[in-house]
């Protein structure tokens, strides 16, 4: 049951709908105070009364029964108090019975996500910087398909402009076949990092040549940049498949080389277009942004003009309700302007297209960080974390049969619970010894939990806590209740805001419920039969969430630690 729409539902309360109502309903952080809260100064306006003596009247009049027990006023708010035994009982159940679906919604049938992350740049390293889009990305992704959308993963790859030419030159120049085959990604790497140091003007006239004979169908230019490009995928695809992130196209912005000119065209047919030192440009200043650029002077388009091709793309394509680009706040700019030359087309569905920005990942390590040529690769602080887990899970338990899963599945998470577990705007430090604390507000903190979950459970063997009475709960077993019951609001807040940080969070403050009851509580010893099989199924209802809640993340849990 929904306590939130059920209180909602019973509350006589003018002018919020009872949707509203059940949306502004809080868990106070305080239990003292109740288990559930409405903030009343939302009436004041409509209602024309202080929130206090709101408060004070709905609590007069609010119909008590056998499942909210109390309601009363303080200081604004409507506090409630639910019968504990029927919360429990109707939480756990719910969970029993739908198990990994619990939280999940059909609330997005028939509707449509696209989501852009990742849209690594081919024949530049994917270092550091990608990993947030990549995870914030996936995650998203995740949470939506939970909640019943059709979700469109997109890898907007960057693989279309003069970058390529230089590649071309530089390859000419220094490279051979053999070497680039095997050096892959790091070979092509090192050429690009060349020219960009030792390039003389020749050279960079060179790769002008290069790159617009790959513009028009050169079939020398045209394997070069294929092959380049497929060493790239390669490489990216084996991060991917690592950190389970997947990808339901990988249209890139060449893939709108033959798109971009309708888009001119209409852009000067519905008189947008303005000529500007040569160039044609979007004017915005009207709106306070720099004009949009379009085509270059020498007609050359932009990044800008395949943007806007592709949101025509995909919404012809996929017909979507929003379409989501996880990017770098860095390029806040290119998005409004985008999303501006776009309504101005009349198109009405640009009010559904959403930059979820995110901040700067940088490493805490002195000795990796970023100089000039020297980037920080993704794969190596994947390693990094993978080794270093391994080293904390030996030492907590040495006797564990699979290391080198377990070393992977918590490595792994740390890295990518690391990119997400802070409000995505934020930038963030990444610290190998922070990130792999067991005692820290960590996924390897949750991942232990869950295992030392798993092990209650397979002590309790067969005897599982199905279909228990309900025991009168102490405040440990009605804390963790609570908690459980929350997780499907907090999926759904973490869609509502782009922010998956609001699951990560909730699963560290769950896991630090949990264990207070598991110190506090006897589960196996209990006093009662009656009591040990609600803890244990209190104990496989938290395993159950707590697995739910790191899956969406990306991260794995370990049945052993
Ligand atoms: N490849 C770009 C970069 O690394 C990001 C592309 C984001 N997506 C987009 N539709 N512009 O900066």
């Amino acid at each position: 049951m929904d306590y939130r729409a059920y209180i909602a539902a019973r509350l006589p309360a003018e002018g919020l709908t009872e949707r509203e109502i059940a949306e502004a309903i809080a868990v106070p952080p305080d239990p003292a105070m109740g288990d559930y809260a409405l903030p009343c100064f939302r009436f004041a306006k409509v209602m024309r009364k202080a929130p206090a003596l709101i408060a004070e009247e709905l609590a007069r009049v609010y119909p008590t029964d056998g499942v909210i027990e109390s309601a009363s006023a303080v200081n604004g708010y409507l506090n409630f108090r639910v019968n504990r035994r029927g919360f429990a009982e109707d939480t756990l159940s719910r969970i029993q019975r739908e198990g990994k679906e619990y939280g999940s919604s059909d609330m997005g049938r028939g509707k449509t996500v696209c989501i852009d992350y990742s849209s690594v740049n081919i024949a530049k390293p994917f270092h550091i910087g990608h990993l947030s889009t990549t995870v914030i990305g996936a995650a998203l992704y995740r949470i939506f398909r939970f909640l019943g959308y059709r979700t469109v993963g997109i890898n907007h790859l960057g693989d279309y402009g003069t970058q390529f030419g230089k590649l071309i030159s530089a390859y000419k120049h220094w490279g051979n076949r053999e070497e680039v085959e095997k050096g892959g990604i790091h070979a092509i790497n090192d050429l690009y990092v060349r020219f960009n140091n030792e390039a003389t003007e020749e050279m960079e006239a060179e790769a002008r040549e290069y790159f617009r004979l790959i513009e028009s169908g050169d079939r020398e230019a045209n394997d070069l940049f294929e092959w380049f490009k497929s060493l790239t995928l390669a490489y990216v695809k084996d991060i991917y498949a690592a950190l389970d992130v997947t990808f339901d196209s990988y249209a890139g912005e060449r893939f709108y080389t033959d798109k971009m000119q309708p888009i001119v065209d209409e852009l000067r047919e519905k008189g947008l277009l303005k000529e500007s030192q040569g160039a044609q440009i979007v004017d915005l200043e009207a709106y306070g942004m720099p004009p949009c650029l379009i085509l270059r002077s020498d007609g050359a388009s932009l990044y800008a003009t395949r943007d806007l091709a592709a949101a025509v793309y995909r919404k012809a394509t996929y017909d979507f309700d929003k379409c989501l680009y996880v990017v770098a706040y860095q390029q806040n700019l290119h998005f409004k302007q985008v999303f501006k030359v776009l309504e101005l087309m009349g198109k009405e569905w640009a009010k559904d297209l959403v930059h979820v920005a995110y901040g700067m990942v940088s490493l805490e390590d002195g000795a990796m960080s970023t100089r000039k040529g020297k980037v920080v690769w993704l794969e190596d602080v994947m390693r990094r974390c993978i080794e270093k887990a391994r080293e904390v899970v030996s030492v907590k338990n040495p006797d564990l049969s699979d290391k080198d899963e377990v070393a992977r599945k918590v490595g792994l998470g740390a890295v990518v619970f690391g990119a997400l577990c802070n409000n995505k705007i934020k930038d963030i430090v990444f610290s190998y010894d922070k990130a792999l604390n067991f005692d820290g507000e960590t996924s390897v903190y949750v991942q232990y939990t869950c295992a030392r979950a798993s092990s209650v459970l397979a002590k309790a063997g067969e005897k599982r806590g199905m279909g228990c009475e309900i025991p009168a709960l102490n405040a440990q077993e009605f804390e963790l209740v609570k908690a459980l019951a929350d997780f499907p609001d907090t999926v759904r807040a973490a869609a509502a805001d782009y922010e998956p940080s609001l699951i990560a969070r909730y699963a560290v403050s769950t896991a630090q419920t949990f264990n207070k009851f598991y110190i506090d509580c006897k589960i196996l010893q209990a006093e009662t039969e009656e009591l040990r099989s609600f803890r244990i199924a209190l104990t496989e209802a938290t395993l159950t969430v707590l697995t739910s809640a790191l899956g969406l993340l990306g991260i794995g849990v370990p049945e052993k630690m």
